[in-house]
């Protein structure tokens, strides 16, 4: 396994594994590697001959108020569980290499970053499209892997490169879940021992409303009131939001219909966590799609 800090010395070894006829793969993370993240390592592997990852915590995506600094980091620890999962190469820029300069050009998202984490972090999306236009441009995969635990930013990159013709097939990954249900993110670390274990109440109360909608309930407001008040009875727990939209254009229903997003990020002291499911409603009949196609 490779590893490269330099935009030119990561795209003369890309160029070299493309003038062999492989095919690039490409997972983008922050990394403080998990279960999840290695996950889509596996899922670029079937899909490529070559798997780049990239590790960059990305300054742009992060509010001024928000965990840039404090953001776990862990290279070394990175290196070997990138290594054991058969990444072919490691992109870990500084941020004086992708950001010589402030970027003068960013993006405006319309819609579909008006609601969930898009309204409650402002620019938050715009650093992202600005990170992974930068990183396909570096790369230039063939196929890209993202989770669907970041559904938002999920669909968002689907539109990017939909709407600006990026060459890259992009593949979802289904959420990677500790036993008890808490959704794998870098930010667990956050976690006291309490909090930890009252975690658990996102993904409960992602099937609460899953459940409520199997038995026939199709009231968003409903569905919300009773994922607030499971929630509720987690003392550590602040609701930052719970919306139910279409996983359309992300704006939100009143009425269950369709595809749809529910989505909720809930603050357990300073650690911010998100979880979502989605699921498919056609007249009586609901089922969860773990992996947007
Ligand atoms: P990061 O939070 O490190 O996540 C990197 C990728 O791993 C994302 O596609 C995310 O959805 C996926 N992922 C995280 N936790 C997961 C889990 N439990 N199950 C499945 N997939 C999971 O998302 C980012 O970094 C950044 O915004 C990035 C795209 C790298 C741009 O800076």
């Amino acid at each position: 396994m490779l590893i490269t800090r330099t935009i030119s010395k990561t795209r003369a070894v890309i160029a070299q594994a493309r003038a062999q006829g492989e095919r690039i793969g490409f997972v983008p993370t922050m990394g403080y590697l998990h279960e999840g993240h290695l996950q889509l390592i596996d899922i670029a592997k079937q899909h490529s001959d070559f798997v780049v990852v990239s590790i960059f915590v990305n300054p742009t995506q992060f509010g001024p108020h928000e965990d840039f600094a404090s953001y776990p980091r862990d290279f070394e620890r990175d290196r070997k569980l990138c290594e054991a999962r058969g990444a072919d190469l490691i992109f870990a820029p500084e941020v004086s290499e992708m950001y010589p300069e402030r970027s003068l050009i960013t993006f405006h998202i319309e819609k579909l970053a008006d609601r969930l984490c898009g309204a409650r972090r402002p620019g938050h999306f715009n650093g992202v499209v600005l990170v992974v236009s930068k990183l396909f441009n570096i790369i230039q995969p063939d196929v890209a892997v993202f989770g669907q635990k970041d559904a938002q930013q999920l669909i968002i990159i689907k539109r990017l490169v939909q709407d600006l013709n990026f060459p890259v097939k992009i593949i979802s990954a289904p959420t990677v879940r500790e036993s008890d249900g808490l959704a794998m993110s870098s930010r667990n670390v956050y976690l006291n021992p309490e909090q930890r274990a009252q975690s658990t109440v996102l993904y409960r109360a992602l099937q609460r409303a899953k459940a409520l909608i199997e038995s026939g309930e199709r009231d968003a407001q409903r569905i919300i009131s009773e994922m607030e008040k499971l929630i509720a009875t987690a003392s550590e727990a602040r609701i930052d939001y719970i919306e139910i939209v279409s996983v359309r254009d992300l704006q939100p229903i009143a009425r269950l219909d369709g595809q749809v997003l529910i989505a909720l990020a809930v603050y357990f002291g300073k650690a911010r966590l998100i979880d979502n499911i989605v699921l498919e409603v056609a007249g009586d009949q609901v089922r969860e799609i773990p992996a947007l196609p």
